[in-house]
């Protein structure tokens, strides 16, 4: 991706793409105005947002395909509409198998954005766009372009002349999480999971500690041990440390690793069981999250433990009633095998607490149906005793449109989680707010450090394609946490 500053008249281009207003002039630039005009003089194209013309070599410039898309109406154009645009922009090209393609960007003035808000957004649909998860496939049926110019003014491209490496820096890390989810669980098997995950971090030059199974055992992770009991391959927990000179504050991120959530004894019913591949997605945000620390290099000391595991049956499966002794020492009673996902973060989020003593501890695991059947597969739930650090993350995911919602905390809930025998049990006594009682089972674990818990479930994976993402795993969680961590 690059910024450019050209002239149509004289320069020689492929495909231009024309974003273009239903109800006012997006572009400064005359040459522009007048190609959008032309196409709005078109029956056909009003500007109206999903239409789309195209122009094979219009006149007055050199220009061989000019595609306009329409975006509806100004008031309508936000950083998500741009994404979108762009988005769709790179499908379409990439569609009539072009290899490049030519953005015009529009006046930021006549939108009302900063230019680098406008230009980031841009980049971001059109980066994120530019993907296909296809090595499963012998014949790949689409190519991504191979390179994606915005057509800005020179003092733009001067100005900003870093932007599409930094954008492409974030959204690589939002494809890595996507490839990552959508790979299949039989190929990503806890023992694999884990080698992939460690290889990379360590090609970043991150610092990579994975407790085996066997230092789980002498360390005590008595819980994350008993949900990876039903599995062939063994659990782990993966420890990456990002650790620049002169940082004054701590970060720790915790993700759920579940590489496949079969349910174990409580065995998932066919119709939940399919997608269950999913459930290491917030593990594969944070560990993306990490790669582009590495990166872009933030004045923060970041630490990111992540618990892998495979929640399966065998004659060495954990049972419900079963009673284990937590990382923290609290006893656990196993309310349903289909739980695991707490248990596995408690055992995290209490180790980290202990050895890293972070400031802020945040973790992103898809934990519950429960908090997709109250916010839908659009967004994801924030949980947290802080309402500032809440507030935070709901507006990096407005910034994004990785959207969160905050969800409650109420104390008195905690009753649901008493035991007759054990300390805790792993689940409310009610199905009723389940997204909440898994919240404060994990509050219960976090001792006095600032925490948030983000219920990914729903947003993680879409079944149909967007404007600017496939089907298949989203990437939820890596730009949300880019932009917390940016603004921290
Ligand atoms: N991984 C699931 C949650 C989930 C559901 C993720 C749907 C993505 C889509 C989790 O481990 C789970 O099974 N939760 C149970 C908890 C219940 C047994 C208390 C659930 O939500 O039904
Ligand atoms: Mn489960
Ligand atoms: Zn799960």
């Amino acid at each position: 991706m690059q910024l450019k500053s050209l002239n149509l008249k004289t320069a020689d281009v492929e495909t231009l793409v024309v974003p273009v207003c239903e109800d006012a002039e997006l572009h400064a630039d005359p040459v522009l105005g007048a190609l959008a005009a032309t196409a709005k003089a078109l029956p056909e194209f009003c500007g109206k947002a999903g239409e789309a013309v195209t122009l094979f070599a219009p006149e007055g410039v050199r220009v061989r395909r000019a595609m306009f898309l329409g975006l509806g109406p100004l008031a309508a154009i936000d950083r998500e509409a741009l994404r979108r645009f762009a988005g769709t922009a790179v499908q379409k090209c990439i569609g009539c198998h072009l290899d490049e393609a030519l953005i015009a960007v529009p006046a930021a003035a006549r939108l009302k954005c900063a230019v680098a808000d406008l230009l980031t957004a841009l980049l971001e649909g059109a980066f994120l766009a530019n993907h296909r998860f296809d090595r499963y496939k012998a014949e790949k049926k689409e190519t991504p372009l191979a390179q994606v110019t915005l057509l800005v003014r020179a003092q733009a491209a001067r100005e900003h002349r870093d932007l599409p490496e930094r954008v492409a820096a974030v959204c690589g890390g939002t494809l890595l999480a996507r490839e990552w989810v959508s790979m299949p669980a039989n190929d990503k098997r806890p023992q694999q999971f884990v080698r992939i995950l460690a290889e990379r971090a360590r090609a970043e030059n991150l610092d990579v500690t994975v407790l085996d199974e066997k230092a789980l055992r002498q360390e005590k992770f008595g819980a994350l041990l008993a949900v990876g009991g039903g599995s062939d391959s063994k659990p782990a927990l993966v420890l990456i440390d990002y650790n620049p000179r002169g940082a004054l504050r701590s970060l720790a991120l915790v993700g759920k690793g579940v590489t496949f959530d079969a349910g174990g004894l409580n065995l998932k019913p066919t119709g939940s069981i399919e997608e269950m591949k999913i459930d290491m997605a917030g593990a594969a945000a944070v560990a993306a999250t990490m790669i582009v620390l590495a990166r872009l290099k933030p004045k923060l000391r970041v630490v990111a433990a992540l618990p892998v595991v495979e929640n399966m049956i065998s004659g060495s499966a954990y049972r419900p009633g079963d009673v284990v002794t937590s990382y923290a020492g609290k006893t656990v009673e196993i309310g349903n095998t289909d739980a695991e996902g707490r248990l596995i973060l408690i055992d995290a989020m209490a180790y980290v607490v202990k050895k890293y003593q972070p400031d802020t501890l945040i973790d992103l695991a898809t934990l519950t149906g429960a908090c997709v059947v109250a916010l839908g597969e659009g967004m994801a739930g924030v949980f947290s005793p802080d309402d500032d650090l809440a507030e935070r993350i709901v507006r990096a995911g407005r910034v994004t449109h990785e959207r969160c919602w905050k969800m409650p905390l109420p104390d008195d809930y905690k009753d649901l989680l008493k035991s007759d025998i054990a300390d805790l049990r792993s689940l409310g006594t009610t199905r009723w707010g389940g997204a909440i009682s898994a919240a404060l089972f994990l509050s219960e674990f976090v001792g006095a450090t600032r925490w948030a818990h983000i219920d990914i479930a729903g947003p993680v994976y879409r079944k149909k394609e967007d404007a600017y993402c496939g089907a298949g795993g989203t990437g939820f969680g890596v730009r949300l946490l880019w932009e917390l961590i940016e603004k921290f």
